[in-house]
């Protein structure tokens, strides 16, 4: 990243941090966000392989780790830049959940993960780090992981970085909450083999 993209990056992490503090985004834990991570849970056990590592890129507070149960994982590796969220998310001692304060734009895994899941963060990502990012999480998908991506309402030009020759989609629906015009596209992809 040039020095630019650092210093919006660091604004926009500076942001999060104040708001994460405000409480502004308790509001992830309403009733009307569940249908969300229910959704996102049930994926993670219908097309993940048993006892999968998880990568949770901008995973905040860890909330989707409340939908799941420990045996539903053998690892759940969270990631978000902001510090206060992921102090939020260690807080909670959930078991086999490992948490990292970083830049997703910067991110790079130590290790290959099963489940990549991009949950209401992609469309955050700078238009121009958003295929690289993909790049680099694909690479760190092992053969027979998924991607499981949730953004809310419509969000065309960020669904096109996953139509590619490379993956495969496996499900894709709108997800409805009780509350009018909120929903969610959820869509789970996994890797093409090449010809
Ligand atoms: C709407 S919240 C979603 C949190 C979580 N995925 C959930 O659904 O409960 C978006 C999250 O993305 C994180 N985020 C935004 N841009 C990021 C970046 N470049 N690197 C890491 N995290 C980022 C924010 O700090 C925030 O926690």
């Amino acid at each position: 990243m040039n020095t630019i993209d650092r210093f919006h990056s660091w604004r926009r992490k500076l942001r999060w941090d104040k708001q994460y503090k405000s409480g502004r985004w308790d509001l992830l834990k309403d009733e009307s966000e569940s249908v969300r991570y229910l959704t996102i849970s049930e994926h993670i056990r219908t097309y993940g392989i048993s006892n999968p590592d998880i990568l949770a890129l901008g995973c905040g507070e860890a909330i989707l780790l409340d939908y799941l149960l420990p045996e539903d994982y053998n690892l759940f590796y969270g990631v978000d830049f902001s510090a206060i969220s992921i102090e939020k998310a260690i807080k909670k001692q959930h078991f086999k959940a490992q948490f990292e304060t970083n830049d997703v734009q910067l991110f790079e895994p130590r290790q290959k993960f099963d489940i990549i899941i991009f949950n209401e963060i992609f469309y955050y990502i700078m238009d121009s780090k958003k295929k690289p990012v993909l790049e680099v999480m694909k690479s760190y998908l092992n053969p027979n992981g998924i991607i499981i991506v949730s953004m809310f309402r419509e969000r065309p030009e960020c669904w096109d970085f996953f139509q590619r020759k490379d993956l495969h989609s496996v499900d894709f629906k709108t997800v409805e909450s009780e509350v009018s015009d909120k929903y969610w596209k959820i869509g789970v992809f996994s890797k093409k083999l090449q010809d």
